[in-house]
């Protein structure tokens, strides 16, 4: 799949469920309301859904959500599409979590042919991580990691920097990445939904952490790239990479591999834009698998330049779409 701007999509990242056992301040509200049972795409669905996708020419898979281990079933998905990367159809199947599960599945992800898994971790204070997830228990998701590595996972740590919140914490993080062997990313607070509005959407710019870290650690360039939109310097001290994923102050655009379906399958074709397509329809109208590709590339043709993020911060018009329905 090549889209207008000349990008080959070769990375799904698909939304699994609108649901969370936590709910972070940037990604949702205190009181969000869970879609109905029946605008979900089940698990056959999702898992056919990926099988097209796959021979359209996705290689790599990211499952998101809300929070993906907490779909009921979803080994059930995982070792589905463990097949296509036993078959070498899939070079990598993935998730982005909140950890609070992995205790319990980590041996399993690992068993279904996953290598390395992204886990979000705003603070390493257990209050304030209690704070910012406004439920999250801290305890539990880093003894969720340990069984991920223990399970030979390689874990990346998310870090959304909030200005005034958590930005006095990335010394410690990036320490602690260095003692426990994981890779890092600082990710810029993205302005969807209401929370862009609200008194903590102080989205740093990178750029400034960036050069105050550079007082303190030693950062080398590096060209390894993990397939998403983060640029990665290597922290030498602690010989792991930091990742920074900028959208706001230092566009990536221009090398986007990816789109993304909804849990209520629609086509996102970009994270910054409401323009998509509904794969549900033909998913559910027919048994056969053509409609749902010539959706697929009829949408990849009017796949948006870049996202508009900048411009709506400084209009203060969030994207209406909340983080947990289109998985980041
Ligand atoms: P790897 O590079 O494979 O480790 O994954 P990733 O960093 O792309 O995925 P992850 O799910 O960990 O997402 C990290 C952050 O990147 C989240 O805040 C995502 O919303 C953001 N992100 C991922 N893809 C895009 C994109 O296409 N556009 C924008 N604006 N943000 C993205
Ligand atoms: N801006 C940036 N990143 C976000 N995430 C969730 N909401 C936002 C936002 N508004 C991150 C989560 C997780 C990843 C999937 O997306 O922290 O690491
Ligand atoms: Fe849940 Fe992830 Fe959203 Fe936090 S970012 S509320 S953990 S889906």
């Amino acid at each position: 799949m090549i889209d207008p701007f000349g990008r080959r999509i070769s990375y799904l990242r698909l939304s699994v469920t609108d649901r969370c056992d936590l709910r972070c301040a940037y990604c949702m509200a205190e009181d969000t309301e869970f879609l109905p049972k029946a605008d979900v795409l089940d698990l056959e669905e999702l898992a056919r859904l990926s099988s097209v996708f796959i021979g359209l020419g996705v290689r790599k898979l990211r499952l998101t959500g809300g929070e993906p281990l907490v779909r009921r079933g979803i080994m059930q998905l995982i070792g589905a599409l463990g097949e296509h990367v036993a078959a070498g159809r899939l070079a990598e199947l993935t998730l982005t979590t909140n950890g609070t599960q992995l205790s319990r599945y980590a041996e399993g992800l690992a068993r279904a042919g996953m290598r390395r898994i992204n886990v979000s971790v705003d603070s390493l204070d257990p209050g304030l991580f209690h704070k910012i997830t406004r439920r999250g228990d801290l305890a539990l998701v880093l003894e969720g990691i340990r069984a991920a590595k223990a399970a030979g996972l390689a874990v990346k740590i998310n870090t959304v920097v909030l200005g005034g919140v958590n930005d006095q914490e990335i010394d410690r993080l990036i320490a602690w990445c260095g003692e426990e062997g994981h890779d890092l990313s600082l990710i810029e607070a993205m302005p969807l939904g209401e929370f862009s509005t609200g008194p903590d959407f102080q989205a740093l710019p990178l750029s400034v952490l960036r050069d105050q870290l550079a007082r303190r650690w030693t950062l080398a360039a590096t060209d390894y790239s993990s397939g998403g939109p983060a640029r990665y310097v290597t922290v030498v001290e602690t010989g792991r990479r930091l990742g920074f994923i900028t959208p706001l102050s230092h566009g990536f655009c221009e090398s986007c591999n990816r789109v993304r379906v909804s849990c209520t399958g629609r086509l996102f074709l970009c994270l910054g834009h409401e323009a998509g397509t509904d794969l549900r329809q033909p998913l559910r109208a027919s048994a056969s698998d053509a409609p749902v590709q010539e959706a697929i590339r009829r949408a990849i043709g009017l796949k948006p330049e870049g996202h508009d993020f900048v411009a709506r911060r400084a209009s203060h018009q969030p994207l209406a779409r909340t983080m947990n329905h289109t998985g980041g």
